[in-house]
């Protein structure tokens, strides 16, 4: 740790405000797209990444891997590979559907001073397979579990997440010269958001609003 978080020595009691205002930010995380260009300081973002060591994985085997994307040139092979993607899926809406999508912004890849690639290494050996075995993409869920802590952290300090998928894997790969045995997880635009919503720019231009579909507990 460096310093930014002290750790309680006994179990600590999370009151109502802390649980107020961890309501908060869950509510005021957003996947953010529009950042200003102001630097993160690299101390901050040090500490984040400490922080979500901290994160559940099967069988503790801990299986991401962050690569920085900060050269200029596997920037521009990123937004590249973006550019191809989306409008290759833009090619699979027609009508409305496609005009709505060609006017959505997918990405904060211009301006985000901070971009991460995240791996999910599949030949690690820490863990050694225990909670793996039967569903190895128990590694996979464990590096997006990791992710959303990051997501919630980084908000707790008034930092922007943007994630993007909408990209080539295979090509990410070959761009950052990855091991073959790293799966790529996500693609993570990190900066100070140019504005902040309580709801969804999903939802914001109408794309896909909330609905109660994962709210339901079946009960058998
Ligand atoms: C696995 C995953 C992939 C995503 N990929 C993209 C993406 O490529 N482009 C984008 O604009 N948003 C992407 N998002 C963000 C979602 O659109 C966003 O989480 C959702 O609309 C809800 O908005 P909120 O995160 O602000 O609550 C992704 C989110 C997840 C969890």
């Amino acid at each position: 740790m460096n310093g930014l978080t002290s750790f309680a020595q006994q179990p600590p009691k999370f009151d109502e405000e802390f649980q107020a205002h961890f309501a908060n930010l869950i509510a005021w995380r957003r996947d953010v797209r529009r950042f200003i260009e102001k630097p993160v300081p690299e101390q901050l973002i040090n500490h984040i990444l400490d922080m979500v060591q901290l994160a559940p994985s099967v069988g503790n085997s801990q299986p991401w891997r962050w690569v920085s994307i900060s050269k200029k040139a596997s920037r521009q092979a990123l937004r590249e590979n973006f550019k191809k993607c989306n409008s290759e899926a833009l090619a699979n809406y027609k009508g409305e559907a496609a005009q709505l999508y060609a006017s959505l912004k997918l990405e904060g890849l211009d301006k985000a001073p901070l971009q991460f690639a995240i791996f999910c290494d599949h030949a690690t050996p820490q863990g050694s397979g225990l909670g793996s075995q039967t569903m190895p993409e128990t590694l996979d869920f464990s590096v997006s579990g990791m992710i959303s802590t990051f997501w919630l952290y980084a908000r707790a300090f008034g930092l922007g997440v943007g994630w993007v998928s909408i990209l080539n894997p295979e090509e990410i790969k070959a761009t950052l010269k990855v091991p073959d045995t790293w799966k790529l997880i996500a693609v993570l635009c990190v900066g100070w958001p140019e504005e902040e919503h309580i709801d969804p720019e999903m939802e914001r231009c109408g794309w896909q609003y909330r609905t109660e579909a994962g709210r339901i507990v079946l009960e058998r």
